[in-house]
């Protein structure tokens, strides 16, 4: 048998479902072929404070259906820490290699890592929002994806005994990959999203051409990302507090009231809006994702074996392959424009 590895992994930035199904996978995998896979506390502060244990069967039974990660995530970024990378290279050499599972951010401190010190770190693509670079799929989009859209059907029926105008907030930061999804599988009526802003009067107008059409209800669904646009200029991002995180990530939220009041004004309608927030990161990942997190996760254990260093598992097609991770964090994947029309097909 060739040399035993001891290979760590570490969750990073905003959690969501399927992170325990890669934990499980990459550990089972590991484990397997007689390595030794060690799980790293609170993403990369847990690799600054050398905070890590071997994970074994036991500790990965049960985990796969479950929502969140059993070990524990945090925003910290090693390279905004007075002595971080000095210290996660430290604890580095104890390890074999590192799996990075995380979105833009945490990739973006394993590429560095990799690039600028030669870390032997892998990526696996996490998060929500769906927009990585060099994957087709980021795991946990697809529940995300399925949360908000049986939110969108629920808020139908009473949007339709009311005669309202119901406004959905959903997550996605700056793409808006989730609110089209969502509205294009929940039958909305206008879509808002951060890559083509429509104006407030423009939602207010086809909102108002649906119901001349007879119809006496309808549905907006807007990414917490879009620039609050009025015709007279832009009001900007609404934010929930002006304070930036370690990846100098404002946090979003709050555009939902500011649009049902905007089109309230604009069309006479009576509104009510909806802010879906952590609700879409939570609990269980569908069978979609935790099939896609398996796979990445089967694939990152193998790669670690191999030693491919700087490279992160991808979806292409149907396929599961190994891209370079500078490619995955090179710029975000944002929603083209032939697909956002795909949504506005329906609108009005
Ligand atoms: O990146 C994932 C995400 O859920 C975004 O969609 C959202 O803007 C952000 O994280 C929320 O972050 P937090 O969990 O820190 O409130």
């Amino acid at each position: 048998m060739n040399r035993t590895l001891t290979v760590g992994l570490l969750t990073g930035g905003g959690d969501c479902p399927g992170l325990n199904a890669v934990i499980r996978a990459v550990t089972r995998r590991l484990l397997s072929e007689g390595h030794t896979a060690c799980g790293v506390l609170h993403g990369w502060r847990g690799m600054i404070e050398g905070r890590y244990a071997p994970l074994g069967v036991d500790d990965v039974s049960g985990i796969l259906p479950r929502g969140g990660t059993i070990l524990k995530t945090s925003r910290t970024n090693p390279f905004r820490e007075e002595g971080g990378v000095e210290a996660v290279l430290r604890n580095l050499a104890g390890l074999d290699c590192l799996i990075a599972i995380g979105g833009e951010d945490t990739l973006g401190v394993a590429h560095r890592l990799h690039a600028e010190h030669g870390a032997p770190v892998i990526g696996v693509p996490k998060t929500i929002d769906n927009d990585l670079g060099a994957t087709d799929q980021t795991f946990g989009f697809d529940t995300a994806v399925a949360i908000a859209t049986e939110a969108i059907d629920r808020l139908h029926t009473t949007a339709e005994s009311h005669d309202r105008v119901m406004v959905v907030e959903v997550m996605g930061r700056h793409a808006g990959w989730l609110a089209v999804q969502s509205g294009i599988a929940g039958g909305a009526d206008v879509v808002l999203i951060p890559e083509f802003p429509l104006t407030v009067e423009r939602c207010a107008e086809l909102i108002r051409t649906r119901h001349a059409r007879g119809r006496d209800y309808s549905i907006v669904v807007v990414s917490e990302g879009w620039p609050l646009t009025h015709e007279a200029g832009s009001g900007g991002l609404a934010m929930q507090t002006a304070e930036v995180d370690a990846f100098g990530h404002v946090r979003l939220g709050g555009v939902g009231e500011r649009l049902a009041e905007g089109l309230a004004e604009l069309t006479g309608f009576e509104t009510r809006v909806t802010v879906l927030g952590h609700l879409q990161r939570g609990g269980t990942p569908t069978a979609y994702d935790r099939v896609l997190a398996t796979r990445y996760g089967l694939l990152a254990a193998a790669l670690a074996i191999e030693g491919r260093h700087g490279t992160m598992t991808a979806l292409r097609g149907a396929e599961v392959v190994a891209v370079p991770l500078a490619d995955a964090v090179r710029e975000l994947r944002t929603v083209p424009r032939a697909y956002y029309a795909l949504a506005e097909a329906f609108f009005g």
